[in-house]
């Protein structure tokens, strides 16, 4: 029998921006206040509770949290006992202030607060409002990592570290998730067999730089080494990883490419820009010479690798010329896919302080030319494949009811036409045609 406080009598809708990592957060918020009697819901008009779950990498993404927030104070007019919640990098960098801005909101939570949800909740539907933004420290930090959601499908995802001490000089990540801490070795490999006994069969290892996993915990396997003992998990046909910094990308890595076929030929190595100069200005420890020669050596050891990548277009004082090395980057690495923004201005960042003379319109007219040219190599790169025999993953029915999908090693989405006991095999698939995004295919008979 259910008791009181386990009874999903009350509806919690919870919104998530921005990247993976708060995609992870909000199956561990959604499974803490389960406990609470929250059930998800989707409809934000049948709510008690509502969540949003924030992104302040760019300000786009944090303006559309204000105006988010708008559409439910609209709802709070209509229902007084509604409770409204913010989470997130926004409700880490603005703490106090969002309830100052938004005084309808209820509770604030940073980003190393999760666990204090129940409590502020409570105190919430008593009619308290609440604010926990403080960072805690790294061995409580240890016991608190989400772990990955139930799920019923062949992929998930699983974070393996935190937090980033890099401080590129445009970036407010570590002043938001704070510094970098990994998570403990055996309870990751554990996650792993437990999702493998579900029927998982594709891991993603989640952090904000996973190449500098370990380093900095005696005892700990370094990346590699934890690759190896994940691709060791029975039942684990594929591993991938995202996101990592080039200046930590590692030769041993490179070889795990060479002799590992259960690692993915998929990289995102982030570039950001392919100027010497606005590669020191960002503080990223490489220059374009030396993240050529890496992304040479992952050619090199698995010649089908499929290389994604982040670039910031308008970083201040970029030139013209700047920007046209930038484009030369993208033709000599070939990029499957390319993740484009225009810079934002961060507070606290050391980059906010740059002289930044350049109009939003001179840096939207470079992210045009960068559009043009990645549209134009992404599809050239997508009918190369036509033709071939990939290995596809299958993980369920497109949207397109009578197709079927999944990706291939490279993380290109294929579709062609199956039956549901595929799911969760490898199959062979002949690709017959190419979009930019999407490949279309047919089973191989034989
Ligand atoms: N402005 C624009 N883009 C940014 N990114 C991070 N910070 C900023 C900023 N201030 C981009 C980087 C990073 C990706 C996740 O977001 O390209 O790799
Ligand atoms: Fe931000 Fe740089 Fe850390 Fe990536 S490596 S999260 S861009 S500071």
């Amino acid at each position: 029998m259910l008791n009181e406080t386990t009874k999903q009598d009350k509806n919690l809708f919870l919104e998530t921006f921005g990247c993976q990592m708060n995609v992870n957060d909000s199956e561990k918020i959604a499974g803490i206040l389960k406990g609470l009697g929250y059930r998800t819901i989707e409809n934000p008009e049948e709510a008690d509770l509502v969540i949003l779950n924030t992104c302040s990498v760019r300000a786009r993404a944090e303006r559309k949290v204000y105006g988010h927030l708008g559409r439910y104070k609209a709802l709070k007019k209509r229902n007084g006992r509604l409770i409204i919640g913010v989470g997130g990098c926004v409700a880490q960098q603005e703490g106090e202030r969002l309830l100052q801005n938004a005084p309808f909101v209820d509770i604030v939570f940073g980003t190393h607060n999760l666990h204090l949800l129940p409590e502020m909740v409570r105190a919430a539907e008593s009619g308290e409002k609440r604010t926990e933004v403080s960072f805690i420290d790294n061995e409580q930090r240890l016991d608190l990592f989400p772990p990955a959601g139930e799920t019923a499908g062949v992929t998930a995802f699983v974070t393996i570290m935190q937090g980033c001490d890099n401080f590129c000089s445009y970036c407010i990540v570590p002043y938001v998730r704070g510094r970098e801490i990994s998570r403990r070795p055996e309870e990751i490999l554990e996650e792993i067999r437990r999702l493998s006994d579900q029927g998982v069969r594709e891991i993603t290892l989640l952090g904000q730089n996973v190449n500098s996993y370990g380093l900095k915990i005696a005892g700990y396997p370094n990346f590699p080494e934890l690759i190896q003992k994940i691709a060791d998990v029975s039942g684990i046909e594929r591993v991938r990883f995202t996101t990592s910094h080039p200046k930590d990308l590692s030769s041993e890595l490179v070889e795990c490419f060479a002799q590992l076929p259960k690692l993915c030929s998929h990289m995102h190595l982030p570039a950001q820009s392919g100027s010497d100069a606005v590669l020191a200005a960002m503080r990223r420890g490489y220059t374009r010479d030396e993240y050529l020669v890496k992304v040479d050596a992952l050619k090199k050891a698995r010649p089908d690798i499929q290389i994604t990548g982040d670039i910031i277009v308008g970083f201040p004082g970029e030139s013209e010329d700047d920007f046209e090395q930038t484009l030369s980057l993208m033709q000599e690495v070939g990029y499957a896919d390319l993740f484009s923004f225009i810079y934002s201005k961060r507070p606290e960042t050391k980059a906010a302080e740059f002289q930044d003379s350049m109009t939003y319109e001179e840096k939207h007219a470079r992210l045009a030319r960068l559009h043009a040219l990645q549209s134009d190599m992404a599809l050239e790169r997508n009918e190369s494949f036509v033709g071939t025999l990939q290995g596809v993953l299958v993980e369920g029915r497109s949207r397109r009811g009578d197709q079927w999908y999944g990706r291939t090693s490279g993380n290109r989405i294929v579709t062609f036409a199956g039956e549901g006991s595929l799911v969760g095999e490898i199959v062979d698939v002949r690709i017959i045609r190419a979009h930019q995004t999407l490949l279309l295919g047919e089973l191989n008979q034989g």
